[in-house]
């Protein structure tokens, strides 16, 4: 993780001037990170993930720079064209979608309903049959190999997502009897988490393979594809950040190769914390210092109730600590401390194990690669304590950059 991208002087602005836990998202970055990705996928349009970060103020920014959301939800549904998304350009997926979801996705005419199972698809028909509408979705396929070298792994193995990628001729027989269901195209999110290129250029590689056999099985037009890319962020200590080197080609070469079955197929590349993860950071402050058995701990306003993942709990349970310096002391010798948040049991723990410049009380231990699956993520009400800020941080060139709290998030004890 590269601290080196953020401006220390800024987030130490920040908490002084909005008190702590505090989320710092900086907007260069996040503008980094796009470009990044756009350069690297010429002809893809982008879809970003709401859960990642639902953020109003992102969200809103977001409008103006990539094409197209995936929420999950009714609430990111509703969140989502409340904050001035064009419901034609919302994806709705998620495995557990009831009447009611559905409902509320076709009331809206949302771009596209991802459909998880054949039995989804035969209750989506029957409701736009009853509203005399035609409900436009994708197929989400669980693809039958894993891919090598990512962290979160889907594919090839039981899951309630999407449909086995060899029930689909049977699935498929199916659907094209339902007669207010017109299938848009194909959907695959099957892993996550990657940090290596060769791996994320493989795995366009193999979707488009999945893809171009649905797209035979189907046997009739569609104008629709989406990559979910799996792309990683570096949590952790001695973690590289993707280049993306090995993209630019492979993304060429399948879009020439879409363009020749068809001029009318838009491919998307969904992503979430390869955009935000990466352009935030967890800042916390030091409440004490002690000592336990010869172990140095460091006690902190905010730990798992505003970053779980951090605490490694979130997609399994991990042990390696994301990055994370203390703000106040970034030179000198270091200690090994165990650094804790402010809850009332023993899994409330940023880093079992970390050596950091001596820590005192006061200072600031800011966490690297949290502007992914943050707060809303994590269980913000366990024991009440203060919500997190949320900051935004937005520099134009040769200017110092400005400090926004756009916190949005309400306290539900008072
Ligand atoms: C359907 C779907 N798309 C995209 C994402 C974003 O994933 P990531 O943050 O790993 O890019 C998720 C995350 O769970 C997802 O479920």
């Amino acid at each position: 993780m590269n601290f080196e991208e953020f401006t220390f002087d800024s987030v130490s602005q920040a908490a002084r001037k909005f008190g702590t836990p505090l989320y710092f998202y900086d907007m260069g970055v996040l503008g980094c990170n796009i470009d990044k990705l756009k350069q690297a996928t010429k002809g893809f349009k982008i879809r970003y993930a709401v859960k990642t970060n639902p953020n109003p103020f992102l969200l809103n920014w977001l409008k103006d720079h990539i094409d197209s959301l995936d929420v999950s939800s009714s609430g990111e549904l509703k969140h989502a064209i409340g904050n001035g998304w064009s419901s034609d350009k919302i994806e709705f997926t998620g495995p557990a979608k009831r009447d009611s979801d559905l409902v509320l996705a076709l009331e809206n005419n949302v771009g596209s309903v991802v459909i998880e199972d054949l039995s989804e698809a035969i209750s989506l028909n029957d409701i736009a049959r009853e509203k005399g509408v035609i409900a436009r979705v994708l197929i989400r396929i669980a693809p039958s190999l894993a891919e090598e070298n990512f962290g979160v792994r889907l594919a090839g193995r039981p899951t309630q997502f999407g449909i086995d990628q060899d029930r689909l001729s049977e699935v498929f027989a199916e659907v094209k009897k339902l007669k207010h269901v017109e299938l848009a195209g194909f959907h695959i999110y099957s892993g996550s988490q990657c940090l290596n290129d060769e791996s994320i250029a493989d795995h366009f590689v193999s979707m488009w393979s999945v893809f171009q056999e649905a797209i035979q099985l189907w046997g009739e037009p569609i104008n629709e594809l989406v990559f979910g890319a799996g792309m990683g962020i570096p949590y952790h200590d001695g973690d590289t950040s993707l280049t993306l080197d090995s993209l630019p080609d492979v993304a060429s070469k399948i879009i020439e190769d879409v363009k020749k079955i068809s001029s009318d197929i838009e491919c998307f590349i969904e992503v979430g914390r390869f955009l935000v993860g990466s352009a935030g950071l967890f800042v916390t402050e030091v409440v004490r210092v002690k000592k336990s058995r010869n172990s140095n701990f460091v006690i902190c306003d905010g730990g798992m109730n505003n970053n779980l993942g951090a605490c490694g709990h979130l997609g399994g349970i991990s042990h390696r600590h994301y990055s994370m310096i203390n703000l106040n002391s970034l030179g000198g010798e270091e200690e090994t401390y165990r650094v804790v948040g402010p809850l009332c049991t023993a899994i409330d723990t940023l880093a079992h194990r970390v050596k950091l410049p001596k820590v005192s009380v006061g200072d600031l231990i800011v966490v690297g690669c949290s502007g992914s699956y943050g707060p809303t993520a994590s269980p913000l009400f366990f024991i009440a304590h203060d919500l997190p800020k949320e900051v935004v941080f937005s520099r134009e060139r040769e200017s110092t950059g400005e400090l926004k709290d756009v916190s949005w998030l309400k306290p539900s004890f008072s």
